[in-house]
């Protein structure tokens, strides 16, 4: 990849997005600009209610701006698409489905034929390390492992985009830090174009080649801070000096945007 520029991937083009709410009109995004390159891994950190889900719905395709566009593969976006694949908070799965029957639906709504989609299924259930766990069904899973099948489902779809909201946001501590070295190892073995929101600035940095700051409502984007910080990394980067750099002056610039919110 050195030296070669990659190709945009997603190109977020003078974004604004009003909602009609009780009170009045809320302004959630107001032009927002971002070119996301070919698997670069991006993560989006702002504080609450500044748009960033707002933000990855519209790329997904489930939200539309009220104005502005955004592409993907230079193809304008207007809904949802089989090279986009979401990851929630919330895990999103089917309660009356079994591990591997959540992984392979998406497979066979595509039309994908069933040996194959049960091969893809346990390729990725595998690689979230769930084999032991593919005909249990979602209430006999922890948290951390309800969240393995999620992103097991999105990446089995093989999108080249992954939107990823929060995703961790609701595991322990443990579990979570397990979850972004297993992201981490999987997006360095399969390359995908990340865009990753979350409110943990550790974990902004620890995974992002770019860490998008965004201001208070209605959101903007602040600045983009580079990490340079090279792969693997692990939970030992977190220690080093260039770790704690960029966490500092990261932190800084956010905690500036949760002081607007109070105001
Ligand atoms: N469907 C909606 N209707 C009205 N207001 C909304 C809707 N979705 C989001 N908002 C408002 O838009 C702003 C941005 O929300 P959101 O994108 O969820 O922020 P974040 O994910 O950064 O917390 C908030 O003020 C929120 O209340
Ligand atoms: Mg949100």
């Amino acid at each position: 990849m050195a030296g070669k520029e990659r190709p945009i991937k997603v190109k977020i083009d003078n974004v604004m997005k009003t909602y009609n709410s009780r009170n009045g009109e809320v302004i959630a995004l107001n032009g927002v600009n971002l070119d996301i390159k070919e698997n670069e891994f991006i993560t989006v950190v702002g504080p609450s209610g500044c748009g960033k889900s707002t933000l990855l719905n519209i790329i997904a395709g489930l939200e539309k701006p009220t104005s502005g566009t955004v592409y993907c593969d230079n193809n304008k976006i207007i809904g949802t698409g089989t090279e986009r694949g979401v990851v929630f908070q919330q895990y999103a799965l089917f309660p009356w489905l079994t591990v591997k029957g959540n992984v392979e639906f998406g497979l066979k709504i595509q039309g994908i034929k069933k040996k194959e989609a049960e091969e893809l299924a346990l390729k990725y259930i595998k690689m979230v390390d769930l084999e032991d766990f593919v005909d249990h069904y979602p209430k006999e899973l922890s948290g951390g492992m309800k969240q393995r099948v999620a992103i097991a489902r999105a990446y089995a779809a093989n999108p080249s985009v992954l939107l990823m909201d929060e995703p961790f946001g609701a595991l322990d501590a443990q579990t979570r830090t397990q979850l972004q070295e297993e992201l981490l190892h999987t997006w360095e073995k399969e390359q995908k174009t990340c865009f990753f929101i979350t409110h943990d600035v550790d974990e902004a940095i620890i995974l992002g080649q770019k860490v998008v700051i965004m201001s208070a409502r209605p959101g903007r984007i602040k600045e983009i801070v580079e990490i340079n910080i090279p792969y693997p990394r692990n939970q030992e980067t977190k220690i080093t000096k260039e770790f704690l750099d960029a966490k500092n002056y990261i932190w800084s610039q956010v905690y500036k945007e949760y002081l607007e919110v109070r105001k």
